[in-house]
């Protein structure tokens, strides 16, 4: 089965933090791992995100040009990403030419299709820039309640819903200056004229009901209530618009930024030779797409995104055909996430309230952070990251769960026998464990495909808790008599079995220490692929270079009990995690305090 996975593309507004990789990064690379594991063929895409006012304005701040603040946060976010160990396909950007014209090319067709409608609207404009002022960036006094720092979309005070144009005393909240409400045209995607399409693919989700009920219910309620949505803006940063007299308007970047998902897979088959192997995943309609994602992130991947390709396909009120792409794919399921906190606080960068993935990794590692999100991250609700819960998860269940089993077992079989043992007869008991932890191919795997990734690795911690028992059981420390000699063969091989077994389970969630554990059961070269940053050219563009992430992972193991080789060397282990200290929250990387 053809499998898209589409991952958020982060805004390059900065380094990633914890919460971001929490959302989208981390669950998305868990279950294409596991898809792959499966047997699928699965295309991970994204990219970072990179036109809109907000990037203008901290180019601004930062003093550089615009091209200078996404270049250097595109390869800061591409760097953070490869070191998670996130395994996609192509992780690219949203200035490639590439992009630009399958964008314009949508956009075309959607308009040609009729559901691109030319509307004037009241914009607020920044006098000394001539840029729009989103209604995030105006604050005033609220008309209301008189509150005096009103935003220009809602008052926190009161609460009431505003339109910029309602504030008394409007200012911009970038440089303070009163800004000017001009009359301007834009293109509106029609989405009252794609309403009713909406909303049967709704139903038929809804039916099939596989996405996770606040997603569902939220995608249900944003279709009771459809207007046209303007997909242009006044700005000079953005993909320009394909038509005669509009060139000083640029792509609103939500429509540009979803289409990436498709303009990614076309990027990726182009640079594999193939340039046409990315519509198995498009245009067959047995393939299926997962689009993962925080919770605010809803609106535009269940509702706008599905319009822009109703719309292309011509299936709304209009009629239509679709374009050179052909007819696209709908999301089998907008997989979304809650936000990650810390310690019961939004993150905040503006106050300091961050944490980088970057710091976490340089001190911690790539997987005690993965272990975290998988274990304890906002699936399906807002959850808390504090760094006692952190450390606590990591000693208890990381390192005396999980890194005791391999270190024990290692151990006994280096010292008894250099090398995984030829067992005796199997008892029970070891009939049992082995079978207990083979089930686990089933249902963890379950879990995995129905995206409850913490009940799954739950159920693995279990059988490793479960392999422990075992442990203590059978007491192998004890065998020590030449009579006893192929008992505690057959332990320590039903151990390295159970290891082997669970090692490919927590390979989708632990990938790098997957690896390590592999490497000291006598395994060689790398069990779970793992990404690569590469330098390439613009394919449309030989001026321009940038850097992917991609990865060959044709290697990957199956999601199945491999039996394991009898004779493979297994020396005295290093230890795979590390046991934490007490983390002092205020000095957390051990910087010595500020
Ligand atoms: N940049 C957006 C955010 O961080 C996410 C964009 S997802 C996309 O919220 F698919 F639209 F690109
Ligand atoms: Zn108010």
């Amino acid at each position: 089965m053809k499998v898209l996975s589409a991952v958020a593309w982060p805004y390059t507004n900065g380094p990633r933090h914890i919460g971001h990789v929490a959302g989208f990064g981390v669950p998305a690379d868990v279950f294409s791992r596991y898809m792959r594991m499966a047997g699928h063929d699965v295309l991970m895409v994204s990219g970072t995100d990179e036109h809109g006012t907000p990037i203008l304005v901290l180019a601004d701040k930062e003093g550089l040009s615009v091209e200078e603040i996404v270049d250097k946060y595109n390869a800061v976010i591409a760097q953070d990403l490869t070191d998670l160990g996130l395994s996609y396909d192509l992780f690219t950007r949203t200035t490639t030419r590439n992009h630009y014209q399958v964008v314009q090319n949508l956009f075309t067709q959607i308009r040609a299709n009729g559901y691109m409608i030319e509307q004037t609207t009241t914009t607020a404009i920044s006098p000394s820039t001539g840029r729009t002022l989103p209604d995030r960036y105006l604050e005033g006094t609220c008309p209301i309640c008189g509150f005096a720092e009103a935003r220009g979309d809602q008052c926190d005070n009161c609460g009431n819903q505003l339109d910029p144009s309602d504030l008394i005393n409007p200012r911009s909240k970038v440089n303070g200056e009163v800004p000017e409400f001009i009359e301007t045209q834009h293109f509106f995607l029609d989405l009252p004229a794609l309403a009713d399409a909406l909303q049967r693919w709704l139903d038929e989700v809804d039916t099939a009901g596989t996405w996770r009920p606040g997603v569902i219910n939220f995608a249900k309620g944003l279709a009771k209530d459809m207007h046209p949505r303007a997909m242009t803006r006044d700005i000079d940063w953005g993909i320009p618009i394909p038509v005669d007299g509009w060139d000083t308007k640029r792509f609103y970047v939500w429509f540009d930024a979803v289409i990436g998902y498709l303009s990614a897979a076309i990027e990726w088959a182009r640079r594999t030779g193939d340039p046409e192997c990315w519509r198995e995943w498009w245009n067959d309609p047995a393939a299926k797409s997962y689009y993962f994602q925080g919770k605010d992130n809803v609106t535009f991947h269940a509702q706008i995104w599905p319009a822009e390709l109703l719309g292309y396909a011509g299936l709304g009120d209009k009629g239509g055909e679709p374009g050179e792409y052909g007819e696209l794919n709908l999301p089998t399921e907008v997989v979304a996430s809650g936000f990650l906190n810390i310690a019961g606080e939004q993150f905040s960068t503006s106050r300091g309230r961050v944490i980088y993935v970057q710091d976490m990794i340089a001190r911690y590692g790539a997987d005690a952070l993965r272990y975290f999100i998988c274990a304890a991250g906002p699936e399906t609700q807002d959850s808390d990251f504090t760094w006692d819960e952190f450390a606590t998860r990591n000693n208890n269940e990381l390192v005396a769960g999980w890194g005791n089993l391999v270190n024990r077992t290692a151990s006994m079989i280096a010292k008894n026998f250099g090398a995984i043992p030829q067992p005796g007869t199997l008892e029970p008991i070891d009939e049992e464990l082995l079978a207990a932890v083979r089930g686990g191919f089933a249902t963890v795997g379950g879990l995995l495909e129905s995206q409850r990734q913490k009940a799954a690795i739950a159920e693995v911690m279990r059988l490793v808790r479960a392999s422990n028992k075992y442990v203590t059981d059978t007491e192998p420390f004890r065998l020590k008599g030449d009579d006893q000699r192929e008992r505690l063969a057959t332990v320590l091989h039903t151990l390295a079995q159970a290891i082997a077994d669970l090692n490919t389970m927590m390979a989708p969630f632990l990938p790098h220490s997957s690896n390590k554990v592999a490497e000291t059961f006598g395994g060689t070269g790398e069990f779970m692929p793992m990404p690569r940053l590469e330098q390439v050219r613009d394919l449309d563009d030989d001026s321009r270079a940038y850097p992917v992430i991609t990865g060959d992972y044709s290697g990957t193991p199956r999601w199945e009990s491999t039996p394991v080789p009898v004779g493979a060397l297994v020396a005295k282990p290093t230890p795979i995690f590390a046991k934490l200290d007490p983390i002092d929250p205020d000095d957390p990387f051990g910087r010595g305090a500020a």
